[in-house]
């Protein structure tokens, strides 16, 4: 089958055999029946460039529901199955008025693969909000809990992409929310512009979902109308004289400090500088509104996108000495 649909980029590869899986005795069955070698799995595909037809079989998990497993008056700890939306899952804790994830809204992919990368935005990342996560070994079968403090989150990273990655299968995970006194992270300076512009004053939870949609929607293309990843890139982190060569050219380079020697530099900054925001070749391009996203104006090839990154890449090192590390995975 196509796995076209399957994944944000809109990348038409074929999986040469696709099985779905609703629950967890599904699950292990399939992880029974094949050696780990022998699939795919697959999330929201959300963060993934696929550049050739899958010969492993897709394991797409399909995980669906959520529940409360905890609660008192002021918290509660809500889980959700892997397969759940993450954008909708999100949505569904405004209208319970439970607080913690509103700084995520529309962030596309599915919640299993959420903690994967330690999504983040807009000064929250998935590892303030999460409890722990429940797994499957792939090899033994067995489950395992992961609380946040396990999973060595770090910026757009977590041990599920280093010293466990492809060994675990998370099935479920539980966010810690509040459900009173949210406390809101509204300092991100478009943030504050947009509720200025609505002329909000002292803003719900719901209110900054509002505002981080259309942020969002502002700059940010909709894998529904043109296939892309998010960001393509990680905004890399450099050394202080870095950032002091760049400022001799460039007074006003954007950067956030990281400790006393390294800040990070915003890769759609650089990207821009190199003169590459908007261009295209074929249907791959760099979005004109946010350089740092890579986009399918319809039936690019992954080889085609891989091929305007390694581009980027080359263009950034030439003209600031910085290498860009990928954060979609590409396969
Ligand atoms: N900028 C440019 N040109 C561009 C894009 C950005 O000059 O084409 C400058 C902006 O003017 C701004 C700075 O770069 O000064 C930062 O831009 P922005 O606020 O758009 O955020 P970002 O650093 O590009 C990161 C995350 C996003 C997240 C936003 C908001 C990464 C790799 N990306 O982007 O995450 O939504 O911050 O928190 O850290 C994602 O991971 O897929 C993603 C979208």
């Amino acid at each position: 089958i196509s796995l076209k649909s399957y994944n944000t980029f809109g990348i038409d590869v074929k999986a040469h055999q696709f099985i779905s899986i609703q629950s967890e005795e599904e699950l292990l069955e399939i992880l029974k029946r094949f050696y780990a070698s022998e699939l795919f799995v697959l999330g929201g595909g959300s963060n993934m460039l696929l550049t050739q037809d899958i010969n492993e079989t897709v394991l797409h998990v399909n995980l669906k529901g959520i529940e409360v497993v905890e609660e008192n008056d002021d918290f509660v700890l809500l889980k959700a199955n892997a397969g759940e939306n993450w954008h909708n899952f999100v949505l569904y804790c405004l209208e319970q008025g439970y607080g913690g994830l509103e700084n995520l809204s529309l962030i596309p992919g599915n919640v299993g693969t959420s903690p994967i990368q330690n999504i983040g935005a807009y000064g929250v990342e998935l590892k303030d909000v999460m409890s722990y996560c429940d797994t499957i070994n792939r090899q033994t079968l067995s489950k395992k809990r992961f609380y946040a403090e396990d999973c060595q989150f770090g910026y757009r990273d977590s041990i599920f992409k280093s010293k466990f990655k492809n060994q675990y299968i998370i099935t479920s995970v539980v966010f810690k929310l509040t459900k009173k006194n949210h406390k809101l992270h509204i300092d991100y300076g478009s943030i504050q512009n947009e509720l200025n512009a609505q002329e909000i004053t002292s803003p719900t939870i719901q209110d900054v979902s509002k505002a981080i949609i259309a942020i969002r929607k502002s700059k940010l293309p909709d894998p529904k109308e043109m296939g892309n990843s998010g960001s393509f890139f990680k905004n890399p982190i450099v050394p202080f004289s870095i950032l002091e060569n760049i400022q001799r050219n460039f007074p006003d380079v954007p950067f956030y400090k990281i400790d006393k020697n390294s800040v990070k530099i915003p890769a759609g900054w650089l990207i821009e500088k190199t003169g590459l925001k908007g261009h295209r070749k074929g249907d791959a391009g760099v979005h004109s509104k946010q350089a740092l996203v890579l986009v399918n104006y319809g039936n690019a090839s992954g080889k085609e996108v891989q091929e305007l990154a390694e581009l980027i890449k080359k263009e950034v090192a030439i003209k600031f000495n910085i290498d860009l590390e990928t954060e979609v995975n590409i396969f």
